[in-house]
């Protein structure tokens, strides 16, 4: 029995027919992303309005949902906390009751902090959607949603799929919901990181298999997905040089030469670290599909909100 249909606080929280409903339902606006006709706009969100609260940096994520409000025909504002009264010392709360004040039916929230989605979820009227836009190291739903379908694009299906995902684990809200949605859709799923960026305990929590060599799990794996080494830790001990991180786990052409994975990464990529060009820029590469299709998917979420099914 899933949560009601309110919010999207994280995969986590989601039973399978709703996400299998979301990824199928995104089919139907994937077509008219990829084409060159004008833009196809519903009237669905007409008189809604969502409001865009982003406290940490984002280029496809933001934008997206912004793409995905405006041609569900829902007004769309959006805030961030470079030019937000938050950089005058205004809290959290304060900031969300000011936005709310003016009648707002759904926020979409990103966070640098874990738990934020869930603490306005606590805080705010009930008729008030509340989407996670990524917080912290926890969830990013809808980055996952859009992975799952893409793969499964390409795939047709993914029971008994295998896909690796490889880089810092310990840091990454991408991996998080990635593990719940691809295990709950019956892939196989291993993680790959130097021992410094995979959590400890992960096997027991997530039920994973868990590798520090990828050179060791690439052979027969269906897909790849690198996440982005967080510059912003560098410098804190967590690997010897990015030099030494491409070398050990980056996708490079000796390792594309073992595989015929796809390849996936969430962006922003950092090149010639996770992935060369060869493997960013290969016919094999999904990541600008997985940016196409994380318009569709928020179009979805946005329709799975406001909808009773
Ligand atoms: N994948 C992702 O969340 O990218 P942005 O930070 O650009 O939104």
């Amino acid at each position: 029995m899933s949560i009601r249909r309110r919010d999207l606080l994280g995969i986590r929280f989601l039973a399978k027919e709703d996400l299998e409903w979301l990824l199928s339902h995104s089919d139907q606006y994937f077509p008219n992303i990829l084409s060159k006709d004008p833009v196809k706009k519903s009237t669905l969100l007409a008189g809604r309005t969502v409001a865009n609260l982003f406290f940490e940096n984002s280029t496809r994520t933001r934008t997206s949902f912004e793409l995905a409000e405006k041609r569900l025909g829902a007004d769309a504002v959006s805030l961030s906390m470079q030019t937000s009264s938050l950089s005058k010392g205004e809290s959290l709360i304060d900031t969300v009751n000011v936005i709310t004040a003016m009648k707002i039916d759904c926020i979409v929230v990103r966070h640098n902090a874990g738990g934020v989605p869930l603490l306005l979820r606590k805080h705010l009227p009930d008729h008030i959607r509340i989407i996670n836009a990524g917080d912290g190291a926890c969830e990013h739903p809808t980055q996952a949603l859009l992975d799952a379908a893409t793969l499964i694009e390409v795939m047709g299906s993914l029971p008994g799929k295998k896909i690796v995902i490889v880089g810092d684990i310990l840091h990454s809200r991408v991996a998080r919901s990635n593990i719940y949605l691809l295990k709950a859709l019956g892939a196989e799923v291993t993680v790959v990181a130097p021992n410094t960026l995979m959590p400890k305990y992960i096997r027991e929590v997530f039920d994973v298999e868990a590798h520090y060599d990828l050179d060791h799990v690439l052979a027969g794996k269906d897909a790849v997905m690198a996440l982005r080494i967080q510059h912003e830790r560098q410098g804190k001990g967590y690997i010897p040089s990015l030099g030494d991180f491409r070398k050990k786990y980056g996708l490079t052409p000796s390792r594309l030469s073992v595989t015929d994975a796809f390849i996936l990464h969430p962006g922003p990529v950092n090149r010639s670290v996770e992935l060369d060009d060869e493997a960013a820029d290969a016919e094999r590469s999904l990541i600008l599909r997985q940016v196409g299709r994380g318009v569709a998917i928020r179009m979805a979420v946005l329709e799975w909100l406001f909808s009773e099914h």
